[in-house]
């Protein structure tokens, strides 16, 4: 019998030995198909796990690459030889000259998407036959982004520490129903009532709230406008796209942004992103329905990192020194330097349940080849009782310490590894026990930034 692919409950089974996890055999049926029409590629802990690398080696197969949610917080890199790319907004597919769509689910910044455009554009990616913008996404528009700085100020000690590219915000408007979409910039007259109308709202909260002068409406459309000019043969209805590619067998991938543990309904609330990240959200941020989803990856560190305010159990500030700059663990979007920790296997195995994984991508594994000893966190203690579920409210998570189980250190560099088969096997009892806690195979090792530093097993 396979084990549950995401279920927390699958280890404790015991039924698949160490090579078959590692092989990926003895695990749920979509993980054995290699011709898979779509698969998602998500976070499982808190954002920046390595997915853009991910989407890449895997895009390289794909004809479709669609993000479906967040917006330019998000922050993507991919190394081609010596040249680094940051992607925030467009899709990671976009480098391969893959067809590359923003979602409806996302909410976009117009100066953000043209210069990241121009910028690529400059360095020889082909990208505009090849990029398609969802009418139904959202705008984000100047005063998100200062009544966000204005709200983060506000919190103080409670800030959330967000990237304030004005992301929540614009958020928040799309779900008062006061939000301006991308097919909005089509009609001119309609935009300036649009404008005239949530700049009354705006600017009164702008002025007497926070008191900060008033945002004029004229520069804010003009400005809108002339982006509108520049892009507009994008726009269209991305869903349509997607199921016409669906129903001629073509490979679309379904790229996530941020983490699971970032989501907002299901991450360390309040200190989350305000979207969901996670791959249920593929549906309505991309517009299509659940049984066109083939195989759902998801990427983890080998280690934990996070980046911004909320709790983080695993947390060592004393290893930080070491993996950070080993690990390039500073912030794609913000260059903050991220906190960084032992991997957390109750994460994962929270992740694995609310995604349904079928896999894990495991990123960054050469950056503990240095340790002795590695501490994975298998579990965790709250108030003398030791619980395997990651709990939803941050009080008791406050009071849960976590427990560890050390692993032995493979103490070599792996950076050049190419199959699974010459992994050190200390390397591959690490893998294979944290496939065994978190209940999904290993599907992709990564070992090092560059394309081709990966191991697919
Ligand atoms: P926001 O998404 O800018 O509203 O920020 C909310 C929280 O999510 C902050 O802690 C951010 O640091 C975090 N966050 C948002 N996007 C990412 C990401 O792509 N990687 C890591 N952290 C992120």
């Amino acid at each position: 019998m396979f084990p549950p692919a995401g279920s927390a409950r699958a280890s404790s089974a015991g039924a698949a030995n160490d090579s078959q996890l590692l092989s990926g055999r003895g695990v749920g049926p979509a993980a054995e198909r290699i011709d898979v029409p779509s698969t998602v590629v998500v976070g499982s802990q808190w954002g920046d796990e390595g997915k853009g690398r991910v989407v890449d080696l895997l895009s390289a197969d794909a004809d479709l690459v669609v993000r479906y949610q967040g917006g330019n917080n998000a922050g993507h890199t991919v190394w081609v030889g010596e040249e680094r790319y940051a992607f925030h907004l467009i899709p990671t597919g976009i480098l391969r000259g893959k067809l590359s769509m923003l979602g409806a689910g996302m909410v976009i910044d117009a100066s953000v998407l043209l210069q990241e455009a121009d910028e690529l554009s400059s360095r020889g990616v082909p990208v505009h036959g090849n990029l398609r913008l969802s009418e139904n996404a959202h705008l984000i528009l100047p005063y998100h982004k200062v009544m966000e700085a204005a709200e983060e100020e506000r919190r103080g000690a409670q800030a959330i520490g967000t990237t304030r590219r004005g992301i929540g915000p614009a958020y928040e408007d799309k779900v008062a129903r006061r939000g301006i979409r991308v097919g909005d910039l089509r009609d001119a007259d309609g935009l300036a009532r649009k404008l005239d109308d949530v700049l009354a709202y705006k600017n009164t909260i702008i002025e007497r709230v926070y008191e900060l002068p008033a945002l004029n409406r004229d520069e804010i459309y003009e400005d809108l406008r002339a982006k509108y000019a520049r892009f507009k043969d994008w726009i269209c209805d991305t869903s349509t796209l997607v199921l016409d590619a669906l129903c001629s067998k073509k490979k679309v991938l379904f790229e996530g942004a941020h983490g699971t543990m970032l989501d907002i309904d299901w991450g360390t609330y309040p200190y989350v992103t305000s979207s969901n990240p996670l791959s249920g959200a593929v549906c309505a941020g991309a517009g299509v329905g659940p049984k066109w989803i083939d195989r759902i990856i998801g990427v983890a560190k080998a280690y934990t990192t996070r980046v911004g305010a909320g709790p983080f159990p695993t947390k060592q500030p004393e290893i930080a020194h070491i993996i950070r700059d080993l690990g390039g663990e500073y912030g794609t979007t913000t260059g903050r330097a991220r906190d960084v920790g032992w991997l957390d296997c109750v994460v994962l195995r929270k992740s694995a349940r609310l995604n349904g994984l079928d896999s894990l991508a495991i990123t960054h594994l050469d950056v503990l080849g240095q340790f002795d000893e590695i501490p994975v966190c298998v579990a965790y203690r709250c108030d003398g009782h030791e619980i395997s579920e990651f709990p939803n409210d941050l009080d008791t998570l406050s009071r849960c310490r976590p427990v560890y189980e050390n692993l032995p250190g493979w103490k070599s560099d792996i950076s050049g590894l190419q199959t699974s088969a010459d992994l050190p096997e200390k390397a591959k009892r690490y893998l294979n026990r944290l496939s065994e806690l978190v209940g999904a195979p290993v599907s992709h090792v990564l070992v090092g930034r560059r394309r081709g530093q990966d191991i697919i097993l």
